[in-house]
């Protein structure tokens, strides 16, 4: 591919069968891992979590995505629980979740710590979600339910 074509990895710390389990369990070892993949020529990590708000190491708050950044000098983009107060995995248990605030999430990233933030089940219960997010019409926002897990929600 040519130089002007992104390439974006997806990254994991944890299996869905041991989310404690961690491939790095310190900043070197993180290290070690993602920098071989940024000299490979990796533009952005996408550095999946269940919590975003959680520090990937004791000492620091940084998250994964911000550990990613600050190792190796990449773009990095967040996920995990965005805007929603219960995680992923509670979802597929049935939990249902509520919208929360976006301060925590908008701290880091005024901070510098992550350059862009995805979201998975916001925008498969509220497709107008980024749209009232943007407008500030946060009492509009949706929560997320397993039965939004059964059906196609359509603007
Ligand atoms: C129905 C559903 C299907 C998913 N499928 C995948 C998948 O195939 N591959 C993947 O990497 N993540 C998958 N995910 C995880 C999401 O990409 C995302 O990391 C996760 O939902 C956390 O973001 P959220 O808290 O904003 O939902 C899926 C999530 C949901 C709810």
């Amino acid at each position: 591919m040519g130089e002007d074509f992104a390439v974006i990895i997806r990254l994991s710390q944890f299996k869905p069968s041991a989310y404690d389990t961690k491939l790095a369990n310190t900043p070197q070892e993180m290290e070690a891992w993602l920098n071989p993949l940024a000299d490979a020529g990796v533009d952005i990590l996408h550095c999946s979590q269940r919590r975003f708000w959680e520090p990937e190491f004791e000492g620091s708050d940084l998250n994964f995505a911000g550990w990613a950044k600050k190792l190796t000098g990449k773009a990095t983009i967040t996920v995990g629980s965005v805007g929603l107060s219960g995680d992923f995995f509670g979802a597929f248990a049935g939990q249902s979740s509520d919208p929360t605030s976006l301060d925590e999430l908008t701290r880091r990233m005024d901070r510098g710590d992550f350059d862009l933030v995805a979201v998975g089940r916001p925008l498969l219960s509220d497709p107008s979600w980024v749209k009232k997010i943007k407008e500030n019409r946060t009492g509009e926002l949706k929560g997320f339910s397993k039965e939004a897990l059964g059906e196609l929600v359509l603007d």
